[in-house]
């Protein structure tokens, strides 16, 4: 056994073992190892919840694991992609293995291929319906039966953009993904409030996330493009993941238990803008 699955093997027993307390609710958060995902389970852990991060990379999840300090025996790590069923498939049985009834799933692995009509080939328009809606849509068909069946109801929230809504400028296949999920948000709230399962999405406009690097050829362009975005919104400045993880963490809350189907928009009033 290598050094990083004992790690994975240690994470794991830690999360079987606090299981055994009932009272501490299960999220799977994907692409949890970074941004938003990882900063909704900084969240999450405070308040007392049993996180469980995916994502490809597992040296990347280890050390989101890591950094989520003194909590890790509430927090466990799986890799996953999500442009793979049966990776996929492998993932929700191990889960399933060592983490009964889970309470949340956050939908928030995603990509953001740029293109319009001329250059958007038909791999990378897969690449975004997979990571961002067939993924999705895998995972919450997967864990469904075993969320109707928990006492405490199941809650889903998908992460979209505020490109499902208003399409962004050269981000064809992003934009009609994410516009997908909301509609997969509001269809499946429709179908699984009879089983006491709330399904919302969150919209986020713009925000300082790993998701942004790859599209910049050095730090200080970066920034100027942050600037320059945070300047022509309402609020001044564009979005930190925290802001994001707030309305998240809302969804999974008691206080949202009436609340399904609902899209919330958090982006510094860019869609006024
Ligand atoms: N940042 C923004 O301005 C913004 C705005 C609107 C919406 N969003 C949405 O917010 C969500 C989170 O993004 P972020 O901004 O926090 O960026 P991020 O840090 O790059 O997070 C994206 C995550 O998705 C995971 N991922 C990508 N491809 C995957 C695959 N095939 N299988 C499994 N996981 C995969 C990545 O993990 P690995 O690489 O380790 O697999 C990564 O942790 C995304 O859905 C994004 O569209 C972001």
């Amino acid at each position: 056994m290598q050094l990083s699955e004992i790690a994975e093997f240690l994470l794991v027993l830690g999360a079987m073992t606090t299981q055994k307390n009932q009272k501490v609710k299960t999220v799977l958060i994907t692409g949890g190892g970074s941004g938003i995902g990882f900063e909704t389970a900084k969240l999450l852990v405070a308040e007392n919840y049993r996180i469980i991060l995916l994502g490809r990379n597992r040296e990347k999840l280890q050390e989101a694991a890591r950094s989520l300090g003194g909590a890790s025996d509430r927090v466990s790590i799986h890799t996953c992609d999500l442009r793979d069923p049966a990776s996929i498939k492998k993932t929700v049985q191990k889960i399933e293995g060592t983490h009964k009834g889970l309470y949340g799933l956050v939908n928030n692995a995603g990509v953001y291929p740029l293109g319009g009509i001329s250059d958007t080939s038909a791999g990378t328009w897969d690449e975004a319906m997979e990571v961002n809606v067939k993924g999705p849509f895998l995972l919450i068909q997967a864990f469904a039966k075993a969320m109707a069946k928990n006492p405490a109801g199941g809650r889903i929230v998908n992460i979209s953009s505020t490109a499902g809504i208003l399409p962004n400028h050269f981000a064809l296949a992003y934009s009609v993904s994410k516009a997908a999920m909301v509609h997969l948000t509001r269809t499946l709230a429709k179908e699984m409030g009879k089983d006491n399962i709330t399904v919302n999405c969150v919209c986020p406009g713009i925000v300082r996330t790993p998701l942004h690097e790859t599209y910049h050829t050095s730090k200080s362009e970066l920034e100027q493009f942050y600037a320059k975005r945070g300047a022509s919104l309402p609020l001044g400045r564009i979005g930190e993941p925290s802001d994001v993880a707030g309305a998240v963490k809302f969804f999974l809350s008691e206080q949202a238990s009436w609340v399904t189907g609902e899209t919330l928009v958090v982006d510094g009033g860019r869609l006024l803008s």
